[in-house]
């Protein structure tokens, strides 16, 4: 499933890609203007689509210039799209202003879509002093956006939005054991940012039915990201699983692969791999079994591990 858009009508199309590479489904998703979304989401049979008021101003924009701006009297708008259905099939529901750069993760519950994700509680920080770049940069400091996780509960039978902020903890990069996808989960793991730079430093654990949190501080100078959830063989539960992360350590020009149980974050790594050039910090990341990817040990290119090349290895 995939989203794009773009400065013209429609202004966002939603697709889908089969196994084989085919294009399935592919659909205008109508917006009143050019709009910046970064993420979706999905349920077991509804892709979730948003359009926040945070956009490129139109006035600006008509003269070649790109100048983000957010409109808090407008409201946040998130779509049902039928994964198999046509434009007229989809739903609109409107929400709190606010921007959500990345959803965790969304499901159905009978008439209702329950969706998950961070909802920034100040989409446009101030401008202040500085260059253009120091003041766009700003847009990507949580401890400015204010980003906490929070759900919105869309009735697909009343047509009403109903939602709640699970917590005041500043997070974002949120993820759930894969094996949830699309279906109700409990945990989500997020990042904790360091004020005033895109910086990770630290994980969060949340339980969406206790509300409970356990957190995981790095040391000062080592910058984590993503964190991907990977389940143990044979896992019986949704938190009997890894959490593994990669860290950038700019004091020691080294990055590590962490390895933590799920169940007991706060312990810290379980198993630490260093790895043999430092990395950025703040990269999206993702987990797959060795057995998906059938020639991960002789092949560093994706196409070719994935069989969808021919090996150059001998
Ligand atoms: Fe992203």
């Amino acid at each position: 499933m995939f989203f794009n858009y773009g400065t013209e009508a429609p202004f966002m199309h939603f697709g889908i890609v089969d196994k084989a590479d085919n294009l399935t489904q592919y659909i205008d998703v109508p917006l009143p203007g050019p709009r910046l979304p970064h993420d979706m989401a999905f349920t077991e049979n509804y892709a979730i689509l948003g359009d926040a008021p945070l956009f490129w101003m139109p006035e600006a924009l008509a003269a070649g210039k790109h100048v983000p701006h957010y409109y808090p009297d407008m409201p946040m708008r998130i779509a049902v799209v039928p994964r198999h259905g046509e434009t007229k099939d989809i739903v609109w529901f409107e929400a709190e202003s606010t921007y959500v750069l990345h959803w965790v993760n969304a499901y159905e519950v009978g008439s209702e879509i329950v969706v998950e994700g961070f909802f920034q509680t100040n989409p446009e920080p101030p401008k202040g002093n500085g260059t253009f770049y120091e003041q766009m940069f700003r847009y990507l400091d949580n401890n400015l956006t204010g980003p906490r996780l929070h759900r919105w509960r869309l009735d697909l039978n009343s047509g009403n939005c109903k939602e709640e902020r699970l917590t005041e903890t500043t997070s974002e990069f949120g993820m759930i054991n894969q094996a949830h996808a699309g279906l109700e989960h409990r945990y989500s793991y997020a990042a904790t940012a360091v004020p005033g730079w895109f910086l990770f430093n630290g994980i969060v654990k949340h339980d969406s039915l206790t509300g409970e949190e356990t957190r995981f501080n790095l040391p000062d100078g080592v910058y984590a990201s993503e964190t991907a959830v990977a389940p143990k063989t044979g896992s019986t539960s949704e938190d009997d699983a890894y959490l593994v992360t990669i860290t950038s350590d700019v004091r020691n020009d080294l990055s590590e692969c962490l390895v933590f149980d799920a169940k007991n974050l706060a312990d810290g790594p379980i198993a630490r791999v260093k790895l043999p050039e430092r990395v950025s910090s703040g990269t999206h990341a993702t987990w797959a079994r060795g057995s998906q990817i059938p020639n991960w040990l002789n092949d560093d290119g994706l196409d070719a591990a994935l069989g969808r090349i021919p090996s150059h290895s001998a």
